[in-house]
Parts: C-alpha cells; structure tokens; sequence
C-alpha cells in the first residue's frame, strides 16, 4: 500500500509549501528588471521546463517501492515538462463533462490511482547566502516533491503555482528534483470541470534565486481622480524593510523615485489610463534587499452605479469569451506564446473580455491581458458539478456548497485564486467558482474575498440557485450573472428595476458546431439595455484530442473516441475556433456584430453611424460605405471616422438609388484598420425586391416534347435533354442533356437536415415525426402535355408507419420543351408536429459541377438568425470553399436569401424563385452527415450536392440555451412555394 495519506485527506491540503505570495519574479538590478523582455532574462529565475525523466504507474499502489525511497526508483522513460500524460501515451483520455470521473466519496479516491514519476537534475555552480524556491504553476492533480533524497513537501490544486523553499535540501553542483503525481485527490471533487480529464506536470517550473527575509508579498491599488486627471498608485506590503521605487512612464522615461516602509503612495499627474481598448502601462520597480521586482501598472477603476459597469467613469461593456487551456498537441499546456496568438485572434474578432473558465491562468496570461487589452473575470480552480448527477435525494446542487467540512478547501482553492494575481490590472472581477451549488462555505468565500480585494467586483453565477431553507447571503456579490438566459428572461430583467445590480452572462451563445444562432439578438439588447452589462461567448476553441485510427493515422478525438465509457461525446468541441485555431464562421459573425462602429440604422436619407467603443475615436479605422443594387456597388458615400466620438453617432445622408420594385437594395459598411485589412462588415437591407407572382417559364418555338411511361416514371425527351420523372415520389431519377446523365443518384424531396449540435434535444422529436425516414405516397396524378410543355399534377402524402401523416403535398412539376424545370408546391403540415428541419429539394449532381455563383448572403454559410459573418451580395465559390467542416460533421454551406444561384458545370442550371430561397452546394448528402461520427468518418465524396429550399429552421443555441426564438423557426402549417431550374448549354 502507498503510505502517504494527504492525496486523500481534507485537512492536509499543503505541506510545507511556502506561504502564498503575489506573483512576480525577482531581478538582480534595475537594468536588468527594467530591459528584460520576460522573466527569463532575470538571472534569478531558471527555469526547469523540458525533458524529464518519467515512470507511469497505473496505480499508486504499484509503484515498487516505499514512500521515502521513491526518489531513488530508477526511471526508464522521458515525458516534457510542461505537458499532461495522456497526450505522451500513458494512462488514456477521457472527456466528462457534469459527471465525477471516480466515485463521489470525499475524500477517498480509487485504489487504482494512477501516477508518473518525474525526475530531473540541475546544476549550481555556487551555493550562496541566497534562497531557492522551487515553482510549480500548475500540477494535476498533486504533488509530492523530493530534493536530492530528501521529501520536501506537497502540494495540490491543478491550477494554482506551488512554491518551496528548497535552500535547505540544495547542494553545490548536481541537483536533483523527483516529483509524484497523481491522477486523483481530494481535490477532484473540486476540479470537476467540463473537459478532458488530464494528469501531470501541466505547467511551467522554475527555480527563483531570493534574498532570505526580503520582501514576500505586496499590493498595488490603483484608484484614478477623473476631475483631476490623476491616478493614485497606492503600494502596502507587510514587509518592514525599505522599499525603494522607481516609477516610468509608458513610453519609458523614468517619472518618480524614492523610498517607503510599509507603504508609499504616488500621485501621477495626466495620468494615461489603462483600459482594454488602451491598454496604456507604467512601468514601476520596486527595490527591496537588493531584489529588483518589475510591476506593469494600469491606472483604472471599475465602479457599478445605477446598474451600470464603468471603467474610469465611461459605461463599459462586456464582449467576452470563455477560454480554456485546452490545445490538440499542447492539451492544458498553453505557454504564453500560444496565449499570445489566441488574444490576438481574440482582439481581431473584438472581443474585449475573457473569462477564465474554470480555473486560474498562469501569471504569464494575466501579463499579455494587461499589455493587450482584455477585461479579465479570473475564477477559481472550484467546480464541483458532478453532485447533480448523485442518485435520488444526494442529487443537491448545493450539497457541497452548504457542507461546512468542504468549507476550507473551498476558501483555501479561491483566496489561492486571488492573492497571486491581485495586482493585475486586467482583472475587475474574480470569479468563486462555476456550478459548485450555492451555500456557506461560498458566502465566506466571497466575504474573504471581498476584504482581501475590495478594488474588484465578485462573481458567483451560482448564486442562481441557492438554498430555498436558509437565507442567503448575496451582499458580497457585484452582478447579477446568468448562463444561457432567454432573450425574455434578460428584457424582464432589464425593465425591472427590483434588483440593483446589472446583469451579465457568464456563458451564452452555445458555440457548439455550427452555431451559435443567437448573437445579434444578444448583442441588440445588450445595445438596448444599459443593465445588461455583456457576456462571454461559450466558449473560445473546440476540445479535441489526437488518437491514432485503425491505419495509423493521427486523428482528432472528443468523448468515447478513448475508450473510456463514461463520457460526454462530443459536448467538449464546442468553440468558436476549430481544433487547429481556424476560426469557424461563427468567429467571423461574431467578429461582424461587435464592430467596433454600427451601421446602426438606415431611416429615409440618412444613414447612422455608432462608435461603441467607450474611449477611443473612430480613427484607428477607415471605412467604405457605399449603396449596393442587387450586390452591385452603385455609389460610395464619402465618410470619415476620426472625429467619431467614443459611444457616439454620426449621420450621413444619401441619395435613394434609382430602382424598380424588382430590385434588392444594401447598405454596406466595410471596416479597415491601418494595414487595409478588413476588420468588420456590416450590412442594412433597405429594400427587398416585390415578391413576382410567376416565373416565366421558357417558352421556345423549339420541337414539342415526348413523354413515354413505364410503370410510375415518366421519361420526357426534347431535342438535347430527356429526364426521367418518378410520379411516386415526384422527383427525377435522372436529367440526362446531350446524353450526360448528370445526377449521381435520383432527386428527391426533403425535410431532413444533418442535426446540427443545438438540435440535440428537438432530433429524436424529428424523427419520430418522420421528418427522417418519411416516404411520399403519390394519391393522385394528371400529366397535362402541351405543345411547348409537359406539366405532372400530383396529389402526394408523406407518412411514416404509426404516426400521423407528415405533410399533405399539390406538387406540380412542369417541364418546357428547352428543359426548364419548374415546382410549384402546396403543402400542409399534418397536426401537431414539431418544427421542421427543412423544406425543399436535392439534386446528387456529378462531380463535373463543382461551382456556385448566386445572389445572396455569402461568402459564409448563412441561416435565418446566422447571417451576419456574410452579407448580401454577388458571390462566386468553388464547392470546396463552400462546406464547413466540423469534426462531428453536421448542417452547414446554406446560402439564405437567395434570389438565383447558378450552379456550373457540364451545364449551367439557374435557380430563381419568386422570393428568395436557401440553398447548398456541398459535397456530401444529408444522411451522409447524419451518419458519420467524426469529418473523416465520412464517405468518398459520391456526388455534389445541390440543396434548393423553401425554408430552413434557424440556428440557435439549443444545445445549452433556449430553443429558438419565434420568428426563427420553421413553423409554418402551410406554404406554398416555387422554384424554377433553368439550363444553359
Ligand atoms: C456550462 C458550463 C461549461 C460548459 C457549458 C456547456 O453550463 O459552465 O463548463 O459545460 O455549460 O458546454
Ligand atoms: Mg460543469
């Protein structure tokens, strides 16, 4: 048996680690603090990340040794520090989402607790008078740490830095540090987080050369004075000694020097403030017993007043993300590098605000916050979700929330969450936790907190739901913070005023596949209300793992492509980026709706214009605004945006466009920042063309058309072209012009689309309505043959054995003698069925068409409520270009507000409808992505698959948020609807 008990005891949550500090590396002289570009050019930090040696135990109890001879074990194998150790091919993957991965029985964990052994050794040349501690910024899920032999002490908290003083069990020359982690502690019932479940030395290591005795810890507020212009940069540190300062400017030139004891005070007149949009930082360093420590220092001040946030006295809001340290090579193991290019993406879609979900970052992510920009809501390392799913009574959301036992692991993981990064200027708000219940042991939390840091607000979403048989104690929090809220839900907030707080949502707008649907309507009432101070997008980048398939391959992997039987599938691949940081079309409509200027509104001749930026003009933009007539640029207006004041609005007049009734007519934005690179595209249709009642069907003193019969096809030939016409189904089974067969398969009639992720809960009620596997039954059928053409009447029901009959359907079908093809339809939905999918027709087009050109919203696949990454226009793709590839593959490539789309190959076929229509180009069917698990689950490509439709239900964030709203779905009870095909040789 494995002798040591802390992994598995409440009251032992450290041993020996040094006391909690705020984070900051030491420099040995000012050049040095002042010049280094990170700490790794401060010569008292050496940082141990890189190969180590490694032994994986699938058990603890296995490990062939006693306790205090672990650091003797011989290692056979390597592993690089940072990185976790299912990603290196130990122990395996496994993605949960609410669910405990072990047992709920606090504190136990399994017998069979998995665990690596990490070794590396060191050099010191000298040992002198100075003190050593050992960093550790994050270690799933504990640690046990020996030095040369000797056991120096543990540690746990995946996502917490763990330091030691190791001066006492360091020698001259070689050093040699051996770590044991574990799978599982205590603290797994607290790191319940929605995502891979992964193990190891998951952060960076380092060494840190201190003077003994110096200084430890200190805290920097910095409160501003708007009517003076001024900010105040207030220091207090518990150290006695004499702390000398030198204060620079942003642009470097040194502003303030002197000494203090205890606490100093510096008054910084025409004092640049730090916001998100000017992230504007002072440069102070501190000097203390010969240790030179570099503090980047924002000036700002976030206040509530009225239910609104202010940062330095300007409304605020919040146009956030959720991000996680989740990477297909790197797993949890984001260097700050790699955040880097996240934020830069993030600024590039304006996104101002980030959430740390669920867990604290390392120091080095808060740095970059600080430096580009970014409101930070920093949480605690404290999820404890997995209680719902307890069975019977013990499913209590609050269960550990209220338990006062949990009480000091539950204060312990928070104040651990705040102190480090307690001077970081990015952070306003600290998070207690996410879906931990609500209780007591959350109310002491934040009433710490609160003294702790009373410059910042507090967050506890939870507080959502707290105990119905106590009262609880909310004074401590700032917002009122909802996930997933209802459009209805957050109006009825905002029109009342019974709550004094603002509101917020931590999560909305479930990114999940080809989603979220949703966030122009948020954004609008976020626009709306002053009281709904923002929200962060749920969440930033797909989770997916790589897994070696059955021929080798490296493939991308969610939950149960591991192996593992308890496991949330495919819940995890749910951002905004793809796995390998592309941005899915989602990023682009996000990036479209939070222009940093509106096209706010189109009235008569005037156009408005709004900055919602809160502090900067326009003028770090230029921007095209023109007229368009049917996605033709007919005029551009001139405009300037560098007088635009911040939150203000500008009108430009214009002259109406010359036009019919026939014509579509936009007003364009187009947003460039200095490089000429588009940063935004916004778009107002200001007049729809009149819906025409007809389609004129070609009509062609060309040879009448013959019509043959065999059972219930029809075969029609002109002179170039014979089609074959299936009355039973009321499509073709094949169009042959100039002898080319061009279909791949026959058409057929549809309401199916491949669910997308936020169908989830409404797909099993789709297929029990049929809307799947229903087959048309023809009733009745005319066939009416004219001189120029051959039109088949028919009568069809689509059913499904043992349920009410799906749709009742006039179809009428009409083929001129050139070879157009025109539907005409009536249809009636039978009673009480869900929403439809879909209505419309596929055509499995060979492979030689592999081109669109169309009038509609493009270049982006684009929906009813999901448009907004594209804009009406001209667009001409290739297919290729056209198909979104999710990993679990699903709806996508729709064209919304089509007028006429032209699809090019051996022929060109020309849609046009007498209002406009949706329609896909892609290479794969419906059932094909139905069907397939993962992108490359999916079939050689068989055909191009040319989609026309009446309508399509809309996007939203079913998947974990409200179903849709109203105007977005597909609910029609009856319709009638017409297309036209058109072929040009
Ligand atoms: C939220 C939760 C997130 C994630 C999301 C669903 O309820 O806080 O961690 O699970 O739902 O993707
Ligand atoms: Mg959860």
């Amino acid at each position: 048996m494995f002798q040591n008990q802390y992994y598995q005891e409440l009251d032992v949550l450290s041993v020996n680690a040094a006391k909690l500090r705020n984070y900051y590396v030491p420099f040995r002289n000012l050049t040095e603090a002042f010049e280094a570009k990170d700490r790794t050019d401060s010569s008292k930090f050496r940082l141990l990340d890189g190969e180590w040696a490694f032994d994986f135990y699938p058990s603890i109890h296995e490990i062939p040794v006693e306790f205090s001879a672990i650091p003797q074990l011989p290692l056979t194998k390597e592993i690089p520090v940072p990185s976790c150790i299912q990603n290196h091919g130990y122990d395996a993957h496994q993605y949960v989402n609410v669910s405990f991965p072990i047992p709920y029985d606090p504190p136990y964990t399994p017998y069979d607790n998995p665990c690596g052994i990490y070794r590396r050794s060191f050099e010191l040349e000298s040992l002198g008078d100075e003190a050593y501690y050992l960093n550790f910024e994050g270690v799933d899920s504990n640690l046990y740490l020996w030095v040369n032999g000797q056991f120096v002490g543990y540690d746990q908290v995946t996502h917490s830095n763990s330091e030691f003083d190791v001066s006492a069990y360091l020698k001259k020359g070689t050093n040699e540090l051996t770590v044991l982690v574990m799978k599982w502690c205590v603290g797994t019932y607290f790191e319940d987080q929605d995502k891979f479940r992964t193990t190891g030395i998951t952060r960076s290591v380092y060494l840190v050369t201190r003077e003994k005795a110096g200084i430890w810890d200190y805290k920097i507020e910095t409160p501003v004075d708007l009517a003076k212009q001024t900010g105040t940069l207030s220091f207090t540190t518990p150290y006695e000694g004499e702390v000398s300062y030198t204060l620079f400017d942003p642009q470097g030139n040194q502003l303030l020097a002197g000494t203090g004891k205890k606490e100093f005070s510096l008054i910084i007149e025409d004092c640049a403030y730090w916001t998100a949009e000017t992230p504007t930082l002072y440069t102070l360093i501190i000097e203390a017993k010969g240790e030179y420590i570099r503090e980047k220092i924002g000036f700002r001040e976030f206040t509530i007043q009225d239910r609104v946030l202010y940062l330095n006295g300007q409304p605020i809001k919040l146009y956030g993300v959720n991000h996680h340290d989740s990477h297909p090579d790197l797993g949890p193991s984001l260097l700050k590098s790699d955040y880097y290019e996240e934020m830069l993406k993030m600024k590039a879609l304006h996104m101002n605000g980030i959430r740390t979900a669920h867990y604290p970052k390392s120091p080095e992510f808060y740095e970059l916050a600080d430096e580009m920009g970014f409101y930070v809501i920093s949480e605690a390392d404290v999820e404890s979700h997995g209680v719902v799913n307890l069975v019977g009574a013990s499913a209590d959301y609050n269960l550990m929330a209220r338990d006062e036992q949990f009480g000091p692991i539950i204060m312990d993981r928070i104040i651990r969450s705040v102190i480090p990064f307690q001077n970081r200027p990015s952070i306003f708000m600290w998070s207690m936790q996410n879906e931990s219940g609500y209780g007591v042991n959350y109310e002491q939390a934040q009433k710490k907190v609160r003294e702790l840091d009373p410059t910042r607000l507090i967050h506890n979403e939870r507080a959502a739901q707290p105990d119905l048989f106590r009262e609880n104690d909310f004074s401590n929090l700032d917002v009122i913070s909802r996930m997933y809220s209802s459009f209805e839900d957050v109006v009825r907030y905002c029109e009342s005023s019974a709550i004094k707080k603002p509101f917020m949502q931590c999560e909305y707008a479930h990114a999940m596949g080809n989603g979220p649907g949703d966030l122009a309507d948020y954004f609008q009432l976020m626009e709306k209300y002053p009281s709904f101070i923002g929200g962060f997008v749920w969440e930033w980048a797909d989770h997916a793992m790589y897994l070696e398939d059955e021929n080798g391959q490296r493939v991308l992997g969610y939950g149960g492509d591991f192996g593992e039987t308890l496991h949330d599938s495919n819940f995890c691949v749910d951002g905004l980026i793809f796995p390998d940081r592309s941005l899915t079309s989602s990023a682009i409509e996000y990036r479209n709706i939070h222009s940093p200027i509106q096209l706010k509104g189109v009235k008569n001749d005037r156009i408005t214009l709004r900055n919602i930026q809160s502090f900067l003009t326009g003028t770090a933009f230029s921007a095209e605004l023109s007229i368009h007539v049917n996605g033709e640029k007919r005029s551009d207006l001139p405009i300037d945006l560098t007088q635009l004041a911040p939150l203000s609005e500008v009108e430009i007049s214009f002259e109406y466009p010359q036009v019919t009734t026939a014509d579509y007519v936009t007003v364009d934005l187009i947003l460039f920042d200095n490089q000429g690179e588009i940063v935004a595209r916004q778009q107002k249709m200001i007049q729809e063309a009149k819906e025409e009642t007809t389609i004129a069907i070609c009509d062609l003193s060309i040879p009448s058309l013959r019509v043959r019969q065999e059972q219930s096809y029809y075969k029609v030939e002109g002179t170039d072209f014979s089609y074959t016409f299936n009355a039973r189904t009321g499509s073709f089974e094949q169009l042959n012009v100039d002898d080319e067969a061009l279909l791949v398969a026959p058409s057929f009639i549809h309401i199916w689309r491949a669910p997308i992720d936020n169908d989830r809960h409404i797909t099993s009620q789709w297929r029990q309505a049929g809307y799947e596997a229903g087959q048309w039954n023809v009733i009745a059928m005319d066939i009416i043959e004219e001189a120029t053409s051959v039109t088949f009447r028919g009568s069809y029901r689509l059913g499904m054995p043992s349920i009410q009959h799906i749709l009742v359907m006039d179809l009428t079908v009409t083929i001129d003698n050139f070879g157009e093809i025109q539907y005409d339809f009536d249809v009636k939905k039978g009673n009480n069925l869900p929403d439809m999918p879909r209505f419309g027709v596929v055509f499995p087009l060979k492979k030689a068409f592999n081109k669109a050109k169309y009038l509609g919203y493009g270049p982006y696949d684009s929906y009813i409520d999901k448009h907004y990454a594209s804009h009406f226009g001209q667009h001409e793709q290739e297919i290729s270009a056209m198909f979104e590839n999710y990993l679990k593959p699903q709806e996508n490539g729709n064209h919304w507000k089509t007028v006429k789309a032209d699809i090019i190959g051996p022929v060109m076929y020309q849609i046009t409808s007498p209002k406009p229509f949706n329609f896909s180009f892609i290479p794969y069917s419906a059932t094909e992505l139905t069907n397939a698990a993962h992108s490359y689950d999916l079939p050689e490509i068989s055909g191009h698959y040319l989609t026309i439709d009446y309508k399509q239900n809309g996007i939203g964030s079913y998947s974990c948020g409200p179903y849709l709203k109203e105007k977005y779905r597909f609910n029609d009870e009856q319709f009638k609807w017409t297309f036209a095909i058109k072929v040009s040789r």
